[in-house]
């Protein structure tokens, strides 16, 4: 008999990424025999750029197999203050980065250290599900705001700005974003950070696919006067350099911030792996020519996934400005996304996720990663195409 383990109160309120349970049923159809393409996987399908593996071997012989200062080496806080300044961003002094295993602690550690029971969080639905999941593990508020297709799934400012109450301690923003590919405009961006100015908000601003573009300006909020002190300027190097294996993010945090959210790490994991930080700093001081390699191959993958999507009947694609996901329109199917995204999985070998995946606000669209071959995305077409009459039917 197993022993009787009462699960605290807040994991009720913690939620989780579909991805990786998509994932786990597209290989347990695989290990059946299955062919299933693999549309649903959030990450570059490449190799990190030779010259990194090199640094991180290197690394390792060198001895960089101990534990390290909290808010990370000394060298790479330094490198991303400057790598910031060099994408667009401000340019930051070390003091104000901190390095974590991946993007995601960034996000964990920033609500945790910000928001109290009962305090509120401005978010994009659809979004990357960890903001709401998070927010409300620890007992704050989420409060979403709705993405539009009509507004090419921007977020509205005005929209924003009337769900502010005197509990709303954070806004969070995403661009490019993540599951739409949408990108927010100079105009959007200026207007956002009045709203955050004018209520006295923080934002989190979400920018791990900046580099992931095709044609647009990044225009990050950090930028806008009086921002850079009141935003949380997150990146890494999972997405722009194809390690997200490596457990890398980083962000500039307002100054007050710095030291509880370093508190923070040494009570959860202490430091980021030494020998992943001096990979980190060869990907930003090296070479961009791999980045935008990588970059020229996803915007040929969007294009004959977008054109793709479009030519199916019953299914309509906005062409997104960056990322490398599309957020295809399957209303005219008539059935709710997750039934949609099962019947593909299923009866096309096609894996995606529903646009519910991302919050309420996704019913009706689902969510395609392009991280796969133009051949693969092809085949996934094809099948999707022949599949679809025999939902409808
Ligand atoms: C919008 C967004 N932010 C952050 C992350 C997390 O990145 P990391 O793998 O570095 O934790 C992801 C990963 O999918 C993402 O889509």
């Amino acid at each position: 008999m197993g022993a009787d383990v009462r699960l605290a109160e807040r994991l009720t309120r913690l939620g989780t990424e579909s991805a990786f349970e998509v994932l786990a049923r597209a290989r347990a159809l695989e290990a059946e025999g299955r062919k299933v393409i693999h549309l649903e996987i959030g990450e570059p399908d490449f190799d990190t750029p030779s010259h990194i593996v090199e640094a991180a071997a290197e690394a390792l012989r060198e001895g960089f197999t101990h534990y390290v200062a909290a808010p990370g080496l000394p060298e790479l806080r330094e490198a991303v203050g400057d790598y910031f300044g060099r994408t667009g961003r401000p340019a930051y002094a070390a003091d104000r980065i901190v390095v974590t295993p991946g993007a995601k602690p960034i996000m964990f550690y920033a609500i945790l250290a910000l928001c109290d029971e009962g305090d509120e969080v401005i978010y994009p639905d659809p979004g990357f599900p960890m903001y709401e999941s998070i927010s409300r593990f620890v007992g704050a508020t989420a409060v979403p705001v709705p993405l539009r297709e009509e507004n090419e799934f921007r977020m509205d400012p005005d929209e924003a700005a009337s769900l502010v109450t005197d509990r709303t301690k954070l806004l969070v923003l995403n661009t490019p974003h993540n599951p739409c590919g949408s990108t927010l405009t100079r105009s959007d961006v200026e207007a956002l950070a009045r709203v955050a100015l004018e209520h006295d908000l923080v934002v989190l601003s979400d920018e791990v696919y900046f580099a992931i573009r095709y044609g647009g300006e990044h225009v990050s909020i950090a930028s806008v006067d009086g921002m850079a002190d009141r935003t949380i300027l997150l990146d890494g190097c999972s997405k722009t350099f194809a390690m997200t294996g490596w457990r890398l993010g980083f962000a500039a945090f307002p100054m007050p911030l710095v030291e509880p959210v370093s508190r923070l790490i040494i009570n959860s994991v202490s430091c980021t792996a030494a020998f992943s930080q001096r990979a980190a700093l060869a990907a930003l001081t090296g070479p961009w020519e791999p980045v935008e390699a990588m970059i020229e191959e996803f915007h040929k993958r969007r294009d004959v996934i977008v054109d793709g999507l479009n030519h199916i009947d019953g299914v309509s694609c906005l062409e997104p400005g960056g990322a490398f996901y599309v957020f295809p329109n399957v209303k005219e199917l008539g059935r709710p996304s997750d039934e949609v995204a099962a019947f593909l999985l299923r009866d096309a070998g096609v894996a995606a996720l529903a646009g519910t995946a991302f919050g309420a606000h996704g019913e009706g669209y689902l969510r395609f990663s392009y991280a796969n071959s133009v051949e693969a995305i092809r085949d996934a077409l094809d099948a999707i195409a022949d599949a679809l009459p025999t939902l409808a039917g």
